[in-house]
């Protein structure tokens, strides 16, 4: 495999032509950015990081029969992925009530609800990405109800897996964002990454956050606290 020309920048990736137009390069950055892009900053390392994290799960998704877009690892920032057709959704999976749904329905960060809960989202950054339902999403011409059933379907077996393999590390997996494509065939492909950066990650024991609100919430020590993620991964795969 070849990288060849650059075919898009965003906040925090770079992908990346390859000689086998079925697949792409895809480059985590240092950069790192929320609430829109107003905070911003460059963290050392943690396009390794995230890479190395993203990868060892993915990789762990695929060896439990989730379809995922990642194939390999390629130096220390980058993954081979597969190409797909990218839905322009989120699904995000809530296990702990945190972050946007604390403050949108008043309720306190921490307390856990007896049934899982998934959020649709819209991805435009310019309408501030607002929260959609299977509806709108199919009135939109986005998906069809089938593939929404077969998304929540595997959202819901893309949070068991998770959360089965950061117990095994003494964290808590209290929510994440993943974006799906279509591959070739047609078929749902997980095509994200899963890392500190798009998951709540605390500790079991302590409750420490070990995730991006570190930096959206100033409470310092982010790359020690991803590379504390990374650790306890590597010991368990
Ligand atoms: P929220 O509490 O801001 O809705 O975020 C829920 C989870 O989804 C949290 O783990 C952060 C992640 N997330 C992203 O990775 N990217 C996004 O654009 C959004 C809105 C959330």
């Amino acid at each position: 495999m070849k990288e060849l020309e650059l075919l898009y920048e965003g906040k925090s990736k770079q992908i990346f032509k390859t000689d086998n137009d079925d697949c792409v390069v895809i480059r985590f950055k240092d950069d790192t950015a929320a609430f829109y892009n107003i905070k911003r900053a460059v963290i050392e390392q943690k396009g390794r990081i995230t890479c190395d994290i993203s990868s060892m799960v993915l990789d762990y998704m695929n060896r439990h029969n989730i379809n995922t877009h990642f194939i390999e690892r390629v130096g220390d920032d980058g993954q081979l992925c597969r190409v797909v057709e990218h839905i322009p959704v989120e699904v995000i999976v809530r296990n702990v009530v945190a972050g946007s749904m604390a403050k949108r329905l008043g309720m306190d960060e921490g307390i856990v609800p007896e049934n899982t809960i998934f959020d649709l989202v819209l991805r435009r950054s310019d309408l501030g990405d607002p929260l959609i339902n299977d509806h709108h999403a199919v009135a939109l011409g986005l998906l069809s109800y089938e593939e929404l059933a077969k998304m929540y379907e595997m959202s819901a077996a893309i949070n068991n897996c998770l959360i089965e393999l950061y117990d095994k590390v003494g964290i808590m997996v209290v929510d994440f964002k993943i974006e799906f494509g279509r591959a070739a065939d047609g078929s749902l492909v997980l095509a994200d990454e899963l890392s500190p950066d798009t998951c709540r990650l605390w500790d079991k024991e302590t409750k420490e956050r070990m995730d991006k609100d570190r930096f959206r919430r100033d409470l310092g020590r982010v790359r020690e606290t991803y590379e504390e993620v990374a650790k306890r991964l590597h010991n368990v795969l």
